[in-house]
């Protein structure tokens, strides 16, 4: 058996996607090139770009392709930052990724950058009278606030449109890389300068994302080269991933309030249960507006490492913060900044739902966690349950 519930580390690929994946990979042709080859991928990878830009609601020249989200979130934090070398100030939240916090820190390292974290309500929200008071003191001198669409561990929605008030003449970028697809994303009407999309959490590709940029901005590249994608993004255009991306882009946004309800009432329908057979959980993840299928949770006595292997072993696959960051034993910066102790947020798990997912698996989880539970709260070492 295998449940699948980490769906906000990566989704299954879609087959609208395998299928345009494969379809592209028999095609040969860089891109770049001026012969009949080429210029065939060329409009496969503009009609792409087109179609993904009206589904995104942005420009087809304001979708910057890069190789991941991560990448996106880099250029979109180094290329504000060098582009105003007057403006050193990078203003982002206590919660973002770490694709969005370890750029800045390198910049405050080398580069002399200061950073400004936006603290986080206990409803899970970025506090905007503490941004309200950072801009009215510091306007001057911010390169860049990038605040996330919705966080990863906790689904919440943030509050962008109102950043983007606040802001006035600041760029503001938000990472939607887990918004995009799953919950109301419009680049043009939410008004930021820059958003960061990636296409593994849509059902897509692994290794494509994009970095939307509003058009006639230019940003301080990080990779040089061919000069590719308004010389912003240097390297030869993934074409098969591209249409894929796009593909299964498609896919989520046509079905997009269908998928919501579906994942929305599997994670409603879980949470009831727990609270029932495990009465001392605590629920994290309570905001609303948020993802459809995130669901934090905190069970006191035991440790997230010891809770997933034991899942694992019984074929559950789930997270205890983001993936990017697991394997490296500490406790969610995401719990903490909600303000949980330490041994709270390392008594959490974060179980995320997708539509593949069904009522029955998760009353199979359901089944299984008291005993789960049970035998980590009993555990001294991890290794004692090897
Ligand atoms: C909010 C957020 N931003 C950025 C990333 C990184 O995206 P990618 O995996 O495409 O590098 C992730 C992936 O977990 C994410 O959840």
């Amino acid at each position: 058996m295998t449940i699948y519930l980490d769906h906000a580390a990566t989704a299954p690929i879609n087959g609208a996607a395998i299928e345009a994946l494969n379809a592209q990979m028999r095609k040969v042709g860089n891109a770049s090139s001026l012969h009949n080859p080429g210029r065939s991928i060329r409009k496969d990878v503009e009609d792409a770009r087109h179609a993904l830009s009206e589904l995104v609601g942005a420009a087809p020249s304001e979708i910057i392709f890069t190789g991941s989200g991560t990448e996106a979130n880099n250029l979109a934090i180094k290329g504000f930052f060098w582009q105003s070398p007057e403006r050193n100030v990078i203003v982002t939240s206590a919660f973002e990724h770490h694709a969005i916090l370890d750029p800045i820190e390198w910049l405050v390292e080398h580069e002399s950058a200061e950073q400004i974290l936006i603290p986080i309500t206990r409803a899970g929200l970025i506090d905007l009278d503490f941004l309200k008071a950072v801009v009215a003191s510091r306007a001057a001198e911010i390169a860049v606030i990038s605040i996330m669409h919705s966080n990863n561990e906790l689904g919440a929605i943030q509050p962008i449109a109102e950043v983007v008030n606040i802001a006035r003449e600041i760029p503001v970028h938000t990472d939607a890389v887990q918004s995009f697809g799953k919950v109301e994303f419009n680049f043009d009407s939410l008004g930021v300068t820059a958003a960061t999309i990636s296409a593994h959490k849509v059902g897509g590709p692994l290794g494509v994302a994009a970095l939307i940029l509003k058009r006639g901005l230019d940003l301080t590249p990080i990779l040089h080269g061919g000069g590719q994608e308004r010389e912003i993004r240097s390297g030869t255009l993934n074409a098969p991933a591209i249409v894929a991306f796009t593909a299964a882009a498609q896919d989520a946004i046509a079905n997009r309030e269908e998928n919501f309800r579906k994942v929305r009432h599997l994670r409603d329908y879980f949470i009831s249960r727990l609270q029932v057979i495990l009465p001392d959980v605590r629920i994290n993840s309570i905001s609303d507006p948020a993802l459809p299928g995130i669901l934090n949770a905190t069970f006191p006595g035991t440790e997230s490492d010891a809770l997933l292997l034991l899942l694992d072993t019984e074929g559950i696959s789930a997270s205890a913060g983001s993936a990017c960051s697991a394997g490296v034993p500490r406790p969610s910066h995401v719990l903490m900044a909600l303000g949980l102790s330490e041994s709270d947020a390392d008594a959490s798990l974060r179980l995320s739902i997708g539509t593949t997912n069904t009522e029955k698996e998760i009353d199979q989880v359901l089944a299984i966690l008291p005993s789960v539970v049970e035998r980590a709260r009993n555990a001294f070492v991890v290794s004692e349950l090897i």
